[in-house]
């Protein structure tokens, strides 16, 4: 009978693997359709030079998300061909109007295309990038793009600049908010999530908007977190680390990438022939364009690579970047260098063929223009709905200790008569958008502090509100009412933490990372009040929360939760909705760890035992890898959340001992890998259970654990479940070096844990 069940499992899941498999590859069908390709050929036999290089321009229509560079007569340049693309045009009139001029007043009629960052959402602002990857849940991540896809075609967006899929490890980059973290396994499959939305089941259905994974690549790895700061990089980091999400998009289909503002060992990204043109043309096959980063091909002389513009332009252009966004480096230069011989005619017409291709699948073609009157200007019920499950979904409990004589802080119990809520987040529609929020409005807001008065008329409790200070507040002179607040509290509830529009996202990296302002001081003036406290922190980036964390009682990282974050961190401090967030960032103990992420190498001086209350002993922990004055571990690790129940994993188990790296590297064989997870509190709650793995005896040094796969269960009370994995080559192969992967002989150790910091491991040769 158990044979027939796993035969019936084994077939469905092949079911379910095909499917996706095909329907990868139906959704990328337009990129090799000879259809598109005639129509493409057709077009350019017609085409002037002018013309060519037209397609080839990017400019910035409406408010600049760059540094200002101003131009007129941009009208002119759409009668005679010569732009390819408005980003920053959010208002349907305006873009039907330049369309117009594309349309009917220029020779070929080749339509325009129009790019926006949406990044977390169009008109309805779901939680930031930092956030959704919290939720480790990539179904909801695909519905999330699908609905900022939705609303931002009714307007004409046909492009979106997003996913970032930069993995990033510095919580001083300010855009560290914008991707999903620091792991490539987590930030692929979140990467994938997004094209699928944002793209949808067909590229060229009405909602479809061609998505853009950026920023490529290594802009992440910001030498110091300061943001477009050169990057070094090993060829095995980048094809390890920062490469898998940007392939993980290409193989499901993305349509753009735009390439990154950083060098890369000298060489700048968007000048860069080996990671364009050779990884991402010839090794993987993309047949959409690239565009570059704003102004990125002129700051190539900047860079030191290129005395003039001319020069910049022909070394972007020949590197493989199609698209010129706002460095006027193409228009200006690309037809003289291709009279003089420095750019191939061929280089031209194809770069112009992947702009065609993909208007062309977009369907603008057939429909140029947008409705003006669908346009949407307020928000659907259903996505505010979304958007509250996204946020909720999005939180991470980071501490949930019992406050003196009860039992944990959160969830607030039910009867509770007094609440204080103290801090300048409390109540800054602002600050819950988060960086980048396209079309977004404060209005739509509600802030914790209208969800909490709400709620408090509801169930008849007191609400006391005291901002306390600013964000970056210098000035004391709002402590008292907040210390009077809390003394009066049953329960505090404060919301503390960053400016999202000042310190988080793009050219805003922070060297401290530590509570802004006075709000460290505001924090302990609360506390002193000695009432069951629970910090909300709102954040785009991990905070060093080791002052903070004594001092209260719980902590919930809310990240910037978007237009639903009132209710949603209500139903989640009430124990309406449970927190089920997860870290995909390290927390480090303090600034001086960072960067900090899990995988990384032993080194060949492990610490052992550290006691930072003496100085170490020569022996044992003088001479290791160490701080003096810290410890290495970090303060909450890769994979950690609490809920409002506990989980106990039992040991892990697999199904072989020992197993053939030839034989996988063949194809041959995986290891199935279980482990028991209970839940063993009062109430339902979620894990997400990870596999880690470590490899010894390789020919390189390999990370200590590596995320591999996870999988979200949800239990009852008491309830337990079997959790199974299977992995095999993709999951063990190391790179080669050249193109290839391969599985080495070496001993394996798997952990199935709660996060990067715990679990039992088991060991399996692979001989
Ligand atoms: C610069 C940013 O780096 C990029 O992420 C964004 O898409 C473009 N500006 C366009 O706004």
């Amino acid at each position: 009978m158990s044979k027939i069940r796993s035969v019936i499992v084994v077939v469905l899941l092949w079911c379910l693997a095909s499917t996706l498999f095909v329907s990868a590859q139906t959704r990328k069908q337009w990129q090799n359709s000879p259809d598109i390709e005639r129509r493409v050929d057709a077009l350019l036999k017609q085409m002037s030079q002018a013309e060519k290089v037209g397609q080839l321009n990017q400019y910035s229509y409406g408010t600049p998300t760059g540094p200002a560079t101003g131009r007129s007569a941009v009208e002119d340049s759409i009668r005679r061909g010569e732009v390819g693309s408005f980003l920053n045009v959010t208002d349907p009139a305006l873009s039907n109007r330049l369309q117009r001029l594309a349309m009917e007043e220029s020779r070929l009629k080749i339509p325009l295309i129009f790019g926006l960052d949406v990044i977390h959402g169009y008109r309805t602002i779901f939680p930031v990038p930092l956030a959704l990857s919290s939720t480790w849940d990539a179904g909801l991540v695909e519905r999330v793009s699908r609905i900022a896809a939705e609303e931002a075609t009714s307007a004409g967006i046909r492009w979106t600049f997003s996913p970032m899929v930069d993995i990033a490890r510095d919580p001083r980059w300010g855009r560290i908010v914008e991707g999903a973290g620091e792991d490539p396994y987590l930030g692929s499959i979140m990467a994938r999530a997004y094209v699928r939305g944002y793209q949808g089941e067909t590229f060229g259905g009405p909602t479809s908007m061609a998505a853009c994974a950026k920023h490529y690549v290594a802009y992440g790895g910001a030498e110091a977190g300061r943001d477009y700061n050169s990057v070094e990089t090993s060829e095995r980091q980048l094809r390890e680390v920062y490469l898998p999400p940007f392939k993980a998009a290409v193989d499901e289909g993305v349509a753009t990438l735009m390439s990154s503002f950083n060098t890369i060992n000298g060489v700048p990204a968007t000048g860069n022939e080996f990671t364009l043109n050779q990884v991402l043309r010839r090794e993987w096959n993309f047949r959409g364009f690239v565009v570059s980063d704003w102004g990125s091909v002129g700051e190539m002389m900047a860079h030191g690579v290129a005395n003039d513009l001319p020069t910049a332009a022909r070394k972007g252009f020949l590197a493989g970047v199609d698209m010129d966004m706002e460095s006027n480096a193409y228009f200006r230069h690309i037809a003289d260098a291709v009279k003089a011989g420095q750019v191939p005619q061929a280089a031209v017409d194809e770069a112009v063929r992947r702009i065609l291709r993909v208007k062309i699948a977009l369907g603008l073609f057939e429909k140029p223009y947008v409705d003006e009157k669908t346009a949407i200007t307020t928000l659907p019920a259903a996505n505010v709905a979304a958007a509250r499950e996204a946020a909720e979904k999005s939180f991470v409990l980071l501490k949930n200790d019992a406050a003196s004589g009860g039992g944990p802080v959160l969830p607030i119990r039910p009867g509770v008569r007094t609440v204080a809520l103290i801090g300048p987040l409390a109540d800054s529609r602002a600050d819950m958008l988060g960086t980048w929020s396209a079309q977004g409005k404060q209005d739509d807001v509600v802030t914790l502090r209208a969800a909490l008065e709400a709620r408090a008329k509801r169930d008849g409790f007191r609400l006391l509100y005291a901002k306390g200070t600013e964000i970056r507040g210098t000035s004391d002179s709002g402590f008292a009412e907040a210390a009077d607040a809390a003394a009066q509290a049953d329960v505090v509830l404060l919301a503390l933490g960053e400016d999202q529009s000042w310190m988080t996202g793009e050219g805003a990296s922070r060297a401290f990372i530590d509570l802004p302002g006075n709000q460290q001081q505001l924090l302990e003036r609360v506390a002193a009040a000695g009432k069951p406290t629970a910090l909300v922190l709102f954040s785009g980036r991990p905070l060093a929360l080791t002052p903070v964390v004594p001092r209260v009682n719980a902590i919930l990282e809310a990240w910037s939760p978007g237009v639903q974050a009132g209710p949603a961190l209500e139903r989640v401090l009430f124990g309406e909705a449970a927190p089920v967030g997860r870290l995909t960032v390290t927390f480090p103990r303090s600034l001086g760890q960072v960067p900090i992420y899990h995988s990384v190498l032993n080194t060949g001086r492990p610490p052992i035992g550290l006691d930072l209350t003496r100085p170490p002993t020569n022996g044992g922990e003088k001479y290791r890898s160490r701080y003096v004055d810290e410890q290495n571990t970090p303060l909450y690790p890769f994979g950690f959340g609490l809920s409002y129940t506990s989980f106990d994993y039992s040991a892990t188990q697999s199904n072989v001992q020992q197993i053939s790296a030839a034989d996988l590297n063949a194809g041959r064989g995986q290891v199935r890998v279980t482990a028991d997870v209970k839940n063993t509190g009062q109430r339902a709650g979620e894990e997400v259970v990870q596999l880690y793995i470590g490899l010894r005896g390789t020919s390189v040094a390999r990370p200590v654990r590596e995320l591999k796969a996870f999988q979200r269960v949800a239990l009852g009370p008491g309830e337990s479940r079997r959790v199974e994995f299977t992995i095999g080559r993709n999951e063990l192969a190391i790179w080669q070096r050249d193109t290839t992967y391969t599985v080495e002989p070496a001993e394996l150790t798997i952990w199935v844990a709660a996060n990067a910091g715990s679990g039992t491991p088991i060991t399996i040769s692979l001989k």
